[in-house]
């Protein structure tokens, strides 16, 4: 790494992860590679904003020498204490082992919790507290607690006008040219939306919030450097509208159908739902999806575009599949809102499928409708030509 210049005196000095293919253990899906960014200041004072993933550390320390005296930073910003963010901060501070360190009261108890160093130069911020740069500019934290931690902080920069937001305006994608300009427009914004359906959701109401009070403050955002992925310089606004329509229970005109299936029944339910919908609807967008063989974040993706679900299994044990019945779980964690859902299965004796499907997305949060198909066996002619009205109940649940 050689740093790369973002504007005036503010550099690039992060990892782009090329290789990268799975985030936070196997969670999420990477598959367009990503980056940790990092950056440095170089005013009047020396300031270093985040730093990379542990399994880097020793290459971010060699290479950020190879930039600069290590004792010439006056200070570190810790804007989220994740070890994708502060996983080499151990390695760093054995260099510089006096060096202040910016951060909220949480990301304090966070970094002693994960590195045992108490007697770190531990400096702690509010919204509002500022630090000085030299050459009229300053750095000001805004807290940013919940998105997606507690101890999250964005940090702006006053003169050149540019927002450090962490994993907030993220995406997993790696951007050789480090711009959202440069970047292919289809993959960038997938990525931003997929960030933000699979690690953002759960959080959205302290999204909208957060949003309003830094739309309120009126300051000028030329520049928002988020933590991973593309850094937002031509209309970097975009991306806080993007978020303020995402945090608000965001829909399209879509329907997604999700299942799996053991000997095609509860499959053949599935296709025939899309077929009644592309009949009762022929302008909504329609997929169906297996949730054994599709990637369940990008699924996640699809329900966060959707007005409506239909998810089927056959009973299995007296339940659902064990790959429905995972992937619901996960679902529950995203806190998806108004959105309808319907539930369909097979079953060969007892039946229990639907049932467990129901309680599931209840709890989910879904609008879960009455009817359901539920077939013996193989579904018949008879039964696939009955679908339509469960069909046409989803969408009127889903237009309400
Ligand atoms: Fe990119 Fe929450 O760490």
């Amino acid at each position: 790494m050689t740093k790369k210049k973002i504007y005036h005196n503010v550099y690039w000095v992060g990892k782009i992860d090329w290789e990268l293919e799975m985030f936070h253990g196997t969670e999420y899906s990477v598959n367009n590679g990503s980056s940790q960014n990092a950056y440095l200041i170089q005013e009047e004072k020396t300031a270093l904003i985040d730093t990379v993933w542990t399994p880097y550390r020793d290459e971010f320390v060699e290479n950020l020498k190879g930039e600069i005296d290590l004792n010439t930073i006056d200070f570190i910003v810790m804007n989220h204490n994740e070890p994708d963010h502060s996983g080499s901060l151990p390695s760093l501070m054995k260099e510089i082992p006096d060096t202040p360190i910016y951060c909220t009261a949480n990301g304090k108890k966070f970094l002693i919790g994960q590195y045992h160093h108490p007697e770190w130069n531990y400096r702690t911020v509010k919204t509002g507290d500022s630090v000085d740069l030299g050459n009229g500019k300053q750095l000001v934290f805004v807290e940013m607690r919940m998105l997606h931690w507690p101890d999250s902080m964005a940090t702006y920069m006053t003169g050149d006008n540019i927002l450090f937001s962490n994993d907030a305006f993220g995406q997993h994608y790696a951007v050789n040219e480090l711009f959202s300009d440069k970047a292919d427009q289809d993959v960038l914004w997938n990525e931003a939306m997929k960030y933000y359906a699979n690690i953002l959701n759960p959080f959205s109401s302290f999204a909208s919030k957060k949003i309003k009070e830094i739309v309120d403050m009126n300051i000028p955002i030329d520049i928002i450097a988020p933590s991973h992925g593309a850094i937002w310089r031509e209309n970097p606004l975009d991306i806080v509208n993007r978020y303020a329509q995402w945090a608000d229970a965001y829909r399209e005109d879509q329907v997604t159908i999700i299942y799996d299936s053991m000997w095609g029944a509860t499959k053949k339910i599935a296709h025939k739902i899309a077929e009644d919908i592309r009949e009762l609807s022929p302008d909504t967008k329609t997929k169906v999806l297996s949730v054994a063989e599709m990637d369940r974040n990008d699924i996640m993706t699809e329900v966060f575009k959707s007005k409506a679900i239909a998810v089927g299994s056959p009973t299995v044990g007296r339940s659902a599949i064990t790959t429905v019945s995972g992937w619901l779980h996960f679902l529950k964690e995203l806190k998806f809102k108004e959105k309808a859902a319907g539930v369909f299965g097979s079953y060969g004796w007892s039946g229990e499928g639907n049932k467990v499907l129901r309680e599931e997305l209840e709890e989910a949060g879904f609008k879960v409708i009455d009817p359901e198909l539920k077939a013996a066996w193989m579904p018949d002619e008879a039964f696939l030509d009955a679908t339509i009205d469960f069909s046409k109940a989803l969408l009127e649940a889903a237009d309400r």
